[in-house]
């Protein structure tokens, strides 16, 4: 594997593939990497030719000062996960690198509703930083294709009206969430709970569960959410939000409707209706999905 820490040195390297008639996948993180990470790199490197992975954390998408200095930092396990999964490049770079002129006053994104709902509604700023980090990322790398999880799903879609705004040829494509054996999806924030509210955060899971179980009974939703939220407080979660929506907008859907069944399980559809949850488990904000 080989380590950039400047994007020149990357640059050239990705010419020198692109000469060679490589296709490019790519792969951004912040790092505290687990086997959800690298299942998006094993995806990418079934699929193109050459593997980029970025570990970068985006100081601009933390709304919360704390968040950011607790951020989990596992550099040499990182490399070591990384090296073994064959990635070809680990693009490392600094603050500076990204943000030459600083990170005051930098561009907007007309993100519309996404940025006032759920995760935007929650975390003020979120996703302009992340906006403001990918666009960097994506235009030192130019993939072909763009690699990221359901985990976050909002996140996608997201990235998906980025690459539009920028009139960008990569293509992004989704991939399922990873989850450990307990069906706690995997997090880098994970790390930072205790031996407890690590054994309470699986309610995450059984609260998506028991809303998928609801929904195919076509349960009535008021009362289905209401069950759920009560799995989570049950478990000591601080809820931010419990929400039944469609897969292509995000607007809450409040009556049972047939979903149309697809055949790419990987793909966020306009079809699918998706059940999100973000709480607090202690201090630590964990978000997860399910498509029911
Ligand atoms: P990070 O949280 O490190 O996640 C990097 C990528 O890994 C994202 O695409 C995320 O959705 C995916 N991922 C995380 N947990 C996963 C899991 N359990 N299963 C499958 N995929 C998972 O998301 C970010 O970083 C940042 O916002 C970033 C896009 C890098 C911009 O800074």
């Amino acid at each position: 594997m080989i380590l950039f820490k400047k994007t020149g040195d990357l640059t050239g390297w990705l010419k020198e593939q692109r000469k060679q008639g490589r296709s490019i996948g790519f792969v951004p993180t912040m790092g505290a990497l687990h086997a959800g990470h690298i299942s998006l790199i094993d995806i990418s490197k079934r699929v193109t030719d050459s593997t980029v992975c970025s570990i970068f954390v985006n100081p601009t998408q933390f709304n919360d000062p704390k968040d950011f200095q607790k951020y989990p930092v596992t550099l040499e396990k990182d490399i070591f996960l990384l090296e073994r999964s064959g990635t070809d490049v680990l693009y490392l770079p600094e603050v500076g690198e990204i943000y030459p002129r600083g990170m005051q006053n930098l561009e907007k994104y007309p993100l519309g509703r996404l940025e006032t709902i759920l995760e935007g509604k929650y975390r003020p700023g979120h996703f302009q930083g992340v906006c403001q980090v990918m666009r960097r990322l994506l235009e030192g790398v130019g993939p072909d294709q763009l690699f990221m999880g359901r985990k976050d799903y909002q996140q996608c879609m997201v990235v998906a009206r980025l690459l539009e705004l920028m009139g960008s040829g990569t293509v992004l494509v989704p991939c399922p969430i990873v989850r450990e054996a307990d069906g706690l999806a995997m997090s880098s924030r994970n790390l930072r709970l205790s031996e407890e509210e690590r054994k309470r955060a699986t309610a995450i899971y059984r609260a998506l569960n028991l809303l998928k179980e609801g929904w195919s009974r076509k349960e009535e939703m008021e009362k289905l959410i209401q069950r759920a939220k009560g799995v989570l407080e049950e478990a000591a979660f601080r809820i931010d939000y419990v929400e039944i929506a469609d897969g292509s907008t995000l607007k809450p859907v409040t009556a049972f409707r047939e979903t149309a069944k697809t055949d790419n399980d990987d793909a966020v559809t306009p079809n699918e209706v998706v059940a999100l949850i973000a709480a607090f488990q202690g201090d630590v904000r964990l978000i997860d999905n399910m498509v029911l």
